[in-house]
């Protein structure tokens, strides 16, 4: 293990941003980090718009606010499918004519797959591409103006730590990820005088339905370290609160992926890359 490279200080505008009373958008909110990310800004006093396709899971993620936090809490949720191009327009406009402006836009909603590359169904991946990166893009440009105007705001981005090398065998996902990585690093510079941070959290494997999703083989994370959403989202919260560019959770700093792979020729560390990804794979 490791600490990642500390960034030298830099001058930030404005203080550091009160959460409280102040309203964010999660997307992904209907389960895993993004209901996390959810409960643990409601807990903190902010008015929520939650967004995903499942509107009954919004509704639970909702009510158990309310539950814990008080009905004080504006917890307002717009259910949408990412796929479709028009749904990041129609969260904008629908907060915009609610007067409800977004302090904190969490782009959460996202998705992975394992396998041969030539495997990956065609649609899937199709998707991955449009949900990881073109919404989360679109997301980032329409929100983020009205925030600059205020000259306060903040976009918490996900990334992964499969954002930090070719992944053979996750070859779009680590992709995707590697790109809302790069994008969120440039736009925490541009921003970061006027007042809005843009941080990308990079977790290890977290214990949602990803892997599920991503069609895992079973058990194939079992000797990995794998922490629980709460873990990977109090540290993010607290990291963006910093305005930190960047947050991988300590736990999965590791000193090889970090450290150690910059000394590694690249086809040497592609073939271990490899190696590690499709341990567990029935035998070809
Ligand atoms: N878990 C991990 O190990 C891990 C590690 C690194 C990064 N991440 C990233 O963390 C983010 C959250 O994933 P998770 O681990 O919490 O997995 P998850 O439990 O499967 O959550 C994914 C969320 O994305 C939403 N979503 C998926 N497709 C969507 C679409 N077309 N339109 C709108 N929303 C959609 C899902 O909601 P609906 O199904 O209701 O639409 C769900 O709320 C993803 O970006 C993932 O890549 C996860």
């Amino acid at each position: 293990m490791n600490r990642l490279e500390k960034l030298p200080d830099i001058n930030y505008a404005g203080d550091k941003m009160d959460l409280n009373g102040k309203t964010a958008l999660v997307t992904g909110a209907s389960s895993g980090i993004g209901k996390e990310i959810a409960l643990q800004l409601a807990s903190r006093g902010m008015n929520l718009v939650i967004t995903a396709r499942n509107e009954e899971k919004l509704q639970e993620v909702a009510g158990s606010i309310r539950e814990k936090y008080g009905v004080n809490l504006d917890v307002r949720i717009i259910p949408g499918d990412l796929i479709d191009p028009a749904t990041p327009k129609k969260l904008f406009e629908m907060t915009k004519n609610n007067n409800t402006h977004i302090d904190l836009l969490v782009n959460n909603a996202g998705f992975g797959h394992i396998g041969d590359f030539e495997k990956e169904p065609y649609d899937k991946s199709y998707r991955m591409n449009e949900i990881n990166m073109v919404a989360l893009t679109s997301m980032c440009h329409l929100f983020i103006p009205p925030m600059l105007e205020k000259g306060e705001g903040g976009v918490i981005n996900l990334a992964s730590t499969a954002s930090f090398q070719p992944l053979p065998y996750m070859a779009v996902y680590a992709a995707t990820k590697a790109f809302v990585l790069n994008m969120s690093l440039a736009l925490w510079e541009e921003y970061r005088e006027r007042g809005v941070t843009v941080m990308a959290l990079c977790p290890g494997h977290t214990r949602t339905d990803f892997h599920k999703t991503a069609e895992f083989p079973e058990g194939k994370i079992q000797k990995e370290i794998v922490l629980e959403p709460d873990v990977v989202v109090k540290g993010a919260i607290e990291a963006f609160l910093k305005k930190e560019p960047l947050y991988v959770p300590e736990e999965q700093r590791s000193f090889l992926q970090f450290t150690l792979s910059k000394f590694i020729p690249l086809k040497k560390r592609l073939g271990m890359t490899a190696d590690i990804i499709t341990r567990g794979f029935p035998k070809r």
